[in-house]
């Protein structure tokens, strides 16, 4: 027998196997708790527990430590690319040069939308924010790809794999070019899954749009950032949606409703508007004594992050690319200096330091799609978009695994005790 946990609990001892992965914390497998002691464990946050058995992405908060399948996330960011990373995810292996031909030849395949679907966009107010439109499209999708979500079959799985990598920048081009009144652009297959998307986000049908390769590059590697990040809230949303069967465009659609959050996915939207709100290095002080203040609902935003107790090792490969972006594209933006800085100072505060409070992907990202040309509005959608492949992936591994079972978390019941209704008349 293995190692085992023992509780003591209601004057009786248990033991619960504790089990190991290949690397990181073990686990206690609770499993038997509650039909053994007719208790539950209480994890609000699920800050003690581990959800799910996976294979995908590890994670050492502490060390700051990213891996996709075991490559270091540094590694993958500045040598492959987002085509490579996903099949990675989604296959378990980096693709050999074949293999990778021809998972970017299947994707380029998918990318076209239905042209109903196309008119969907028509029933959104003009102003509306693009994660609306993604979560009310990317749901729409199950309604027209019925021949492939029969979820017990692997290759239907793998279709619908398909088809939502594929389509996303098509949806997330055709969200924006809604919201500044420009006709969408059809995807043009010639081009890199991320050149085409640059050119039917900022392309127009009166002119030929040149992709810029740095951009390219640099908007691959922030793909490549996002791809997939173990079980975070949008991840856990897609996994527990798809728990109880439900088609996987339902369930991606639930995923980017949870991205959407600030504290999640929406944070590289509000840490621009804050550096914007900043302004300038001089306002930095003012700022950090807001962030420290209980009583002030302020916060760092792209500062801080559940499982990082360093500095985010995304942040580090997002901060070397703005310089590279701005490059490119000749552009300078003040507000990187005072993102710097702010970086400089809170890092030396006590506050900041004994919370292990550091910059995390969503720092710099903003100051990167701005440059590029993308509206604040735009940068939750991006990261939908990357996070795609991690959330297909994801979902795959659940549905193949065995053991799988619908996602069914228990409470500590605090309301009122059995009581008998009160008529009307006489409350
Ligand atoms: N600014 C100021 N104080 C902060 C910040 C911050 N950005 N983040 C955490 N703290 C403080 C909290 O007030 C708390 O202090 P206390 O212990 O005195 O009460 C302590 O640090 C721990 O914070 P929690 O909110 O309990 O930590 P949790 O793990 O629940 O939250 C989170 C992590 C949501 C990311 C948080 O750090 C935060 O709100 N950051 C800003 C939003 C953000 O950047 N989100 C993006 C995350 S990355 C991603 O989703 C891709």
């Amino acid at each position: 027998m293995g190692d085992q946990a023992k509780l003591s609990a209601g004057g009786a001892d248990y033991d619960y196997p504790i089990l190991k992965g290949s690397v990181g914390p073990d686990v206690i497998d609770i499993r038997k708790l509650y039909g053994q002691t007719g208790m539950f464990t209480f994890d609000p946050g699920f800050t003690s527990t581990a959800s799910c058995e996976s294979a995908l992405t590890y994670i050492d908060g502490d060390e700051g430590v990213l891996l996709h399948r075991g490559y270091p996330i540094g590694q993958l960011a500045e040598n492959s690319s987002f085509m490579e990373v996903s099949h990675l995810l989604l296959n378990g292996e980096l693709p050999t040069k074949d293999e990778l031909e021809k998972f970017e030849y299947t994707i380029s395949r998918h990318t076209m939308l239905h042209e109903q679907l196309r008119q969907f966009y028509q029933g959104f107010r003009r102003d509306a924010h693009p994660m609306a439109i993604m979560c009310g499209v990317v749901g729409a999708l199950s309604a027209f790809y019925h021949d492939s979500t029969d979820i017990a079959d692997p290759e239907h799985r793998m279709i619908s794999s398909h088809r939502l990598i594929a389509k996303m920048p098509t949806i997330a081009a055709a969200a924006y070019k809604y919201s500044v009144g420009q006709p969408m652009l059809y995807p043009d297959n010639n081009l890199s899954y991320t050149g085409n998307f640059l050119r039917m986000t900022f392309g127009v049908p009166a002119e030929e749009y040149e992709v810029i390769p740095e951009v390219e590059k640099a908007m691959d590697r922030i793909f490549i950032l996002h791809a997939d990040h173990e079980q975070n809230a949008s991840t856990s949303t897609v996994r527990l949606a798809g728990s109880s069967g439900a088609n996987p465009f339902a369930c991606i659609a639930a995923g980017i409703a949870c991205l959407w959050g600030p504290a999640h996915g929406g944070a590289n939207e509000a840490a621009l508007n804050m550096l914007k709100e900043i302004g300038t290095p001089d306002k930095i002080p003012h700022y950090i004594e807001r962030a420290k203040d209980k009583n002030d609902p302020f916060r760092l935003m792209g500062f801080g992050h559940r499982v990082y107790k360093n500095y985010d090792p995304r942040a580090t490969v997002m901060q070397s690319t703005v310089r590279e972006v701005f490059d490119a594209l000749k552009v300078d933006d003040p507000l990187f200096e005072t993102a710097l800085r702010l970086e400089e100072i809170a890092l030396n505060d006590p506050y900041f330091v004994e919370k292990k409070l550091f910059p995390n992907v969503d720092f710099y990202s903003g100051i990167i799609l701005s440059a590029i040309g993308f509206p604040t509005t735009m940068f939750t959608v991006l990261f939908a978009l990357a996070r795609t492949v991690g959330w297909v992936a994801q979902w795959n591994e659940m549905i193949s695994d065995p053991g799988q079972k619908i996602g069914r978390p228990r409470q500590l019941y605090t309301g009122p005790t059995q009581r008998d209704y009160v008529p009307l008349d006489k409350r």
